[in-house]
């Protein structure tokens, strides 16, 4: 029996430093680092000084209401302000603020000036259906330029947004007005998914049918399909495009609240994190500076998110555009018309920055080199990747092949709860380990702590936790201070627990191991499902793997594993006995006998949720032989149909 809280199996030996180039013209330096160790408040005060403020903040925190943070009290902005006219007042009105590209290939370009005069008439639209500051406004929108100007005018004015992700059910939307008590919802008629138009309003008429708070809903016309219309109902083209392109925004206090966003948990209901004005923009300004190293004179920066997460919110609307970026905005899917339609958007638009998730990254590894590598990736200069740990394969994969070995890649963990990134190399400093997120930025406190609190030495496994408030940090859980209280700060006194697993190596380098609920217990050793997944994707001819425990008589829990292999993978070699056991040694030559999987089953497709999650609860449910519990919320609900009759080609061999 081991009583390690996490055993620490996968090693790895790669490092790659920045090149020479790339540091000496990097925006982060090491002396982040020490200015931030030496007096961490002054360093935040610092970072905020990047944002105007209407009125000077008189302290840089207020912990004595702890876990309840005050940041830059006194201090009061406006955050549209900061995002858009500032700039222009700046003299940058006629920079190009917005890319936009659309499914179908229309392209709209929007200067900053532009901008401007866009919020300002939306703000002013707002008022008119009666939108006052502390107001909640859901919005249910494709990614098209409108959901940004939307999101931005709800800033302008004081109202809290709730965005919620277009993919998601009229149930899930009605619950999410129903719980922050929406007044105003904003959508479309429609987006544009795969080629085809899909209709957004039948859920939101569905939803307000049932919204009592809802007084209006604001439609967007993108798709030109019929809709049913209700005396509720308002064309954003007659309400927006009349009104007064002057506003002159208020400034609200620092702790005003901006957004409202449920997570995207897989299990129990879903939370209404809370973020609030200064905090919240200092750092999403700061991380998305200094991480991306953008250059807001000769950058095109694209985030491939959707604005329903929290990456859309921090590092499409309000990061970059604090920092003045020149960014793509891409309403589709990656495989419309083709599957390099991704990498065709990069070679037309000079796309330098490019952050994007795991999941898309070994897509585009299962859909092969041939797409990126017919065209011209050249323009790019760094990557980021975000959402859940990058398999060293992966990595590797996204650096040669879409990074042409030159570009530093930053890997980012943060959660919808941190508002802004918290551990990742900065870009021109940090020598990075394929999969490792390395440590945390400057300014944040961060640990790996065992079961009774205490910090994991290097090579140790325990769990994440952050040592100290951070400016971006969630404010609580709407309507719910308990469940803030219960879900975050109960387990380990003082700290904030993240839910994640984590190992420090040797070198101190931090490796995220997902979520604690997904640990597996195997003969009384606890074992991360991302390592043994890690060491699946690293032999060549898997692209994707998902690992889960399951119930086993003999040794508590037997390992599990999902697989999908590389495109090019023959079919006799997919069909055959030979690739599992293959499979099962290579886990056991890369992390131990103790790893290997008890049975391996290779699937055509993973069940995931509509940000790109595994959901192992349905895989468990499999693997154990249960009927399938609930799968609404489910990306592609057949896939687990395809799953479960893939089930016989799996093999339980020794
Ligand atoms: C959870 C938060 C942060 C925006 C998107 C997800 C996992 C996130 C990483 C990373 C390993 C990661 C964690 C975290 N995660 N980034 N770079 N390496 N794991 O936001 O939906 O709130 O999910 O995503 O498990 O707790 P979210």
């Amino acid at each position: 029996m081991s009583n390690e809280a996490l055993e620490n199996l996968l090693h790895e030996n790669r490092v790659f430093p920045p090149s020479p180039e790339f540091a000496a013209q990097a925006n982060a330096t090491a002396s982040l680092y020490d200015e931030a160790a030496s007096d961490r408040l002054g360093f935040w005060a610092e970072q905020a000084r990047y944002l105007s403020w209407a009125t000077d903040f008189e302290q840089v925190l207020d912990w004595s209401d702890a876990p309840f943070a005050k940041w830059f009290i006194g201090g009061t902005l406006n955050v549209a302000y900061n995002c858009v006219d500032r700039h222009v007042e700046n003299g940058f009105g006629n920079q190009i603020a917005i890319r936009f590209e659309g499914e179908p290939g229309d392209r709209r370009d929007i200067t900053y000036s532009e901008l401007k005069d866009e919020v300002s008439k939306a703000a002013n639209a707002l008022t008119e259906l009666g939108v006052t500051a502390g107001d909640r406004v859901a919005i249910y929108m494709p990614m098209i330029p409108e959901a940004i100007v939307a999101m931005l005018a709800c800033a302008r004015i004081g109202a809290a947004h709730s965005v919620v992700f277009a993919g998601f059910s009229s149930e899930a939307l009605r619950s999410r007005i129903d719980d922050a008590q929406a007044v105003l919802v904003i959508t479309a008629d429609g987006q544009n998914r795969r080629g085809s138009a899909m209709p957004l309003k039948p859920a939101v008429d569905e939803a307000v049918a049932q919204t009592p708070s809802v007084r209006n809903v604001l439609v967007v016309r993108r798709t030109g399909s019929d809709v049913e219309w209700t005396d509720k109902d308002v064309w954003w083209h007659d309400l927006v495009e009349s009104q007064s392109a002057e506003h002159i925004p208020e400034a609200f206090d620092a702790e005003h609240p901006l957004f409202i966003l449920y997570t995207s948990g897989t299990t129990g209901k879903p939370k209404g994190i809370l973020h609030t004005s200064g905090g919240y923009l200092t750092q999403a300004a700061y991380t998305h500076r200094n991480v991306f190293d953008l250059k807001p004179d000769e950058d095109v920066y694209w985030c491939t998110a959707d604005i329903g997460w929290v990456t859309g919110h921090s590092y499409i609307v309000y990061g970059p555009l604090a920092n003045r970026a020149t960014q793509v905005v891409y309403e589709g899917t990656p495989d419309t018309p083709n599957k390099d339609r991704w990498w065709d958007i990069v070679e037309r638009h000079g796309v330098t920055l490019f952050y994007t998730a795991p999941t898309a990254i070994r897509t585009f590894m299962k859909w092969g080199d041939e797409l990126p590598k017919s065209h011209d990736l050249s323009s790019l200069r760094l990557l980021g990747s975000v959402g859940e740990p990058i398999n060293p394969e992966a990595w590797m994969w996204y650096r040669e092949v879409i990074g042409g070995g030159r570009c530093p890649i930053v890997d980012t963990w943060w959660q919808t709860e941190t508002g802004a990134i918290m551990i990742s190399p900065l870009p021109g400093v940090t020598a990075c380990k394929p999969g490792s997120a390395m440590g945390a930025l400057p300014g944040i406190g961060m640990a790996v702590v065992d079961d009774e609190a205490q910090p994991v030495g290097n090579g140790g496994g325990g769990y994440l936790v952050l040592t100290e408030p951070w400016p971006s940090m969630l404010r609580g859980i709407w309507g719910d201070p308990e469940r803030f209280q219960e879900t975050y700060w109960s387990r380990f006194s003082g700290m904030y627990f993240a839910g994640d697993g984590a190992k420090l190596d040797e070198d101190g380098a931090i490796w995220l191991l997902g979520r604690v609920d997904d640990v597996m217990n195997v003969s009384g050793h606890r074992i991360s499902t991302t390592e043994v997944e890690s060491a699946l994707v690293s032999h060549d001819a898997v692209a994707e793997a998902a690992v889960v425990g399951a119930a086993d008589e003999t040794t508590g829990q037997g390992i599990v594993a999902f697989v999908i292999l590389r495109g090019g993978v023959p079919e006799e070699t997919a069909k055959g006995e030979q690739l599992v056991k293959d499979l099962r040694n290579h886990v056991g030559a890369e992390i131990g006998p103790i790893a290997k999987p008890r049975q391996i089953m290779v699937v055509p497709e993973l069940p995931k949720t509509r940000s790109g999650k595994i959901m192992r609860r349905l895989l468990r449910d499999v693997a154990e032989h249960r009927d399938m519990g609930d799968v609404t919320t489910l990306a592609d609900p057949t896939v687990m149909n395809l799953i479960a009759t893939g089930l016989d080609s799996g093999s339980d061999d020794d």
